[in-house]
């Protein structure tokens, strides 16, 4: 049956996300804020879960109604047929946000979706389903924007950036679904060696050894919000993750690197590349960035996201220093492009070289930059 999907993303990242939904097979794609809408049936809703990189959830709307006070949000999910979705035995949790409406505290709109439910249950049933919001059956998504409510179940559960190769983070690491995108807009599929001479937890050498290897996201994860759901289809589930599996590449087509100055963070990368299942794939090591050669071989891309005082809350004087030496590092690289993820753009005359293009980004609420430099 063809139902309609809403998956969300990072703020800009909606034109690489509805490229990814039309290589798992959707026909008609429609970018939106923060998301994109798609149709499809079960098997699209696993492999969009499975296989989307740039996804941070995957959800079904099961209601849409204007709502302007607590009481017409309860009266509209209460005016859904809740025994089609769960039953008492279910945990259930809801998950609010709420913008520019006459309701304005997501998590009493959350309450009042919660008892509309459970209340329901009661009069039909005698029984309720309880919530957890740790680890909930039945996770649901409420978004009200300029009073128009969406309540869906949420496919994915835990948002599907969450990898779980990266138990310990560092202290600057990139988003996985965001360093993904980054990647995935560049054009890169594997074609021509990926090195990251400032690599941090190692995310983004990661997750382009993932794409090269054809590697989905999911294919390692736990719990997905849909394995709680009465149509939940395990046979169709399973045929679908061994399909994944099947059509992984064998051999990585390239070379992967990623180096940085700090010993303890290399260590961390190793382990989280290893926890990704392609710990024998990239090559690790410590190097200062003033230390940096290309590899012997054809070029390729250097991609990393150097320091930008932001988050590190490293003192600015350093910075141009070091991108003066990134800079030198770049020129060694005849016939290379570099990509760099910057936060602040102030910095990058130090730099010293002219870029090719420059893509807006968000990282979380922070204006980034995508730059290419093209190195002759
Ligand atoms: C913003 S973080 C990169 C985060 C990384 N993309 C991740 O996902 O974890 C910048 C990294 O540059 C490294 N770094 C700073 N100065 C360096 C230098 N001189 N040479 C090499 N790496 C350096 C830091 O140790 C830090 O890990």
């Amino acid at each position: 049956m063809r139902q309609r999907f809403f998956a969300t993303c990072g703020r800009g990242i909606e034109p690489i996300l509805a490229q990814e939904l039309i290589g798992i097979g959707v026909k008609a794609v429609r970018p939106g804020r923060g998301g994109v809408e798609f149709e499809g049936d079960l098997e699209l809703l696993y492999r969009a879960n499975l296989s989307l990189r740039t996804a941070i959830r995957v959800l079904r709307p099961v209601l849409q109604a204007t709502v302007r006070s607590p009481d017409e949000l309860y009266d509209a999910v209460r005016s859904v047929d809740w025994s089609r979705y769960l039953t008492p035995d279910h945990t259930i949790a809801v998950d609010c946000n709420v913008r520019d409406s006459a309701l304005t505290h997501s998590k009493y709109a959350a309450l009042k979706t919660k008892d509309a439910i459970c209340d329901q249950f009661v009069d039909r049933f005698g029984r309720r389903p309880n919530v957890d919001v740790i680890d909930p059956m039945i996770p649901l998504n409420l978004h009200i924007y300029r009073n128009e409510a969406i309540l869906s179940l949420d496919s994915s559960g835990p948002s599907l950036h969450k990898r779980g190769y990266r138990p310990v983070l560092t202290k600057a690491p990139l988003n996985e679904a965001l360093a993904a995108a980054l990647i995935l807009s560049t054009g890169w599929r594997g074609n021509c060696p990926f090195i990251d001479p400032m690599c941090g937890s190692g995310t983004l050498p990661i997750e382009a050894a993932w794409i090269a290897l054809n590697r989905p996201p999911g294919l390692t994860r736990r719990r997905f919000g849909f394995q709680g759901w009465l149509d939940h289809d395990i046979q169709l589930w399973t045929r679908i993750r061994d399909e994944a599996r099947t059509a992984m590449h064998k051999h990585p087509p390239t070379l992967f690197a990623g180096s940085d100055i700090r010993p303890d963070v290399v260590e961390q990368a190793q382990r989280n590349a290893k926890a990704a299942g392609v710990g024998h794939v990239i090559q690790f090591s410590v190097m200062d960035i003033k230390d940096f050669c290309p590899p012997p071989g054809p070029s390729g891309v250097l991609f990393c996201n150097p320091p930008y005082g932001a988050r590190l809350g490293k003192a600015k004087e350093d910075l141009p220093e070091l991108y003066r030496r990134l800079g030198d590092a770049l020129r060694r690289c005849s016939g290379w492009t570099a990509w760099l993820f910057v936060g602040n753009s102030t910095l990058l005359r130090h730099l010293r070289l002219q870029p090719t293009s420059e893509t807006p980004f968000f990282n979380g609420k922070i204006h980034c930059k995508l730059i290419r430099f093209d190195i002759r």
